[in-house]
């Protein structure tokens, strides 16, 4: 048993951990506004892997990384040994011998999961083919700082259930939420993970038959790409999600004051119309800014900072 504190999922941490998170998030964007220069990670060093593609997770890592005094080193499949059959238990007992902190994204999960397991430094997850909790960390801090506690509110997750919907579902029981989710059969949400969450807090994730049964009186409005990174770019997939659409009808259904998300990158007029993407409700460049503020805390955490 070490004693690291890796970020691999919002179900593995507790709800005073995430507690933290939030309060630093909210105190380093303060300083950051305010001019204040930070350095509690001077001499540091973050390795980032990458095996897919990134433009939010990269670039606001890095910017967060110098703006806390440490210094990225940028790795990809293509660049490093990696891509020519290293594992990842060499990998990490490497990268750990001179680095402080890896954050991983990858496809398999259990990449991170065997990183985590042999390397000595905390290892973060920016996505994988399971789960987004840097993502969902920032949408709910984004969530507060619009309309409050996000305990006792209604999200509604409309679409693919796909890695950012698994650590919706996460978040929805450790933060006392309720999840109100629409997929199509056989797009839902790992059975597992609808299982974990019923043991855990039963009424938590509620499945939905339609879009408009899921939207109905929610407080916030969620969507994703059809096509994840990790899926076959098919016609098919296509024709299913189709009515799953978040458009001005389904979000009139939701709550007045409800916020809409996305965690980007969207495809316009598939799963989100423009009017909606870029409608009064729409909070998604303050989605995209938050990524620095939250990791920016997500990574004081992993190292003991906070
Ligand atoms: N939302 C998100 O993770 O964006 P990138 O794929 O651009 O990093
Ligand atoms: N579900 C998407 C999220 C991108 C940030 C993907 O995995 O491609």
């Amino acid at each position: 048993m070490t004693d690291l504190r890796h970020f691999i999922d919002i179900s593995k941490l507790r709800a005073e951990t995430l507690a933290l998170i939030f309060k630093e998030s909210a105190e380093l964007k303060r300083r950051l506004k305010a001019g204040e220069v930070y350095h509690p990670l001077a001499n540091k060093h973050v390795a980032m892997l990458f095996e897919k593609s990134s433009t939010r997770t990269r670039v606001s890592f890095e910017v967060g990384i110098h703006q806390l005094g440490a210094q990225a080193s940028i790795l990809t499949r293509e660049n490093s040994q990696i891509g020519r059959g290293e594992s990842p238990a060499d990998t990490a007992r490497t990268l750990s011998r001179y680095v402080d902190a890896i954050m991983i994204r990858c496809y398999a999960h259990d990449m991170i999961l065997e990183m985590a397991e042999y390397g000595s430094v905390p290892v973060i997850n920016g996505l994988s083919d399971f789960s987004h909790p840097c993502q969902v960390m920032t949408d709910i801090f984004t969530y507060e700082e619009h309309r409050g506690s996000i305990k006792g509110k209604t999200v509604a997750w409309i679409g693919d259930g796909n890695n950012m919907s698994v650590s919706w579902v996460h978040a929805a029981v450790k933060l006392g939420f309720t999840l109100k989710l629409s997929c199509p059969e056989n797009f839902g949400p790992y059975k597992h993970v609808l299982d974990w969450a019923n043991d855990q807090s039963k009424g938590a994730v509620i499945e939905c038959k339609t879009p408009q049964e899921a939207v109905e009186g929610a407080d916030l409005v969620n969507t994703d790409t059809w096509i994840s990174m990790h899926d076959q770019d098919t016609p098919l997939r296509n024709r299913i999600f189709r009515p799953y659409q978040v458009n001005e009808v389904l979000m009139a259904l939701a709550k007045k004051d409800a916020l809409f998300m996305h965690c980007l990158p969207a495809k316009r007029g598939e799963e989100v119309t423009e009017a909606v993407l870029d409608g009064p409700q729409s909070v998604i460049w303050d989605e995209a800014e938050n990524r620095l503020h939250v990791q920016k805390a997500i990574m004081l955490w992993c190292m003991k900072v906070i």
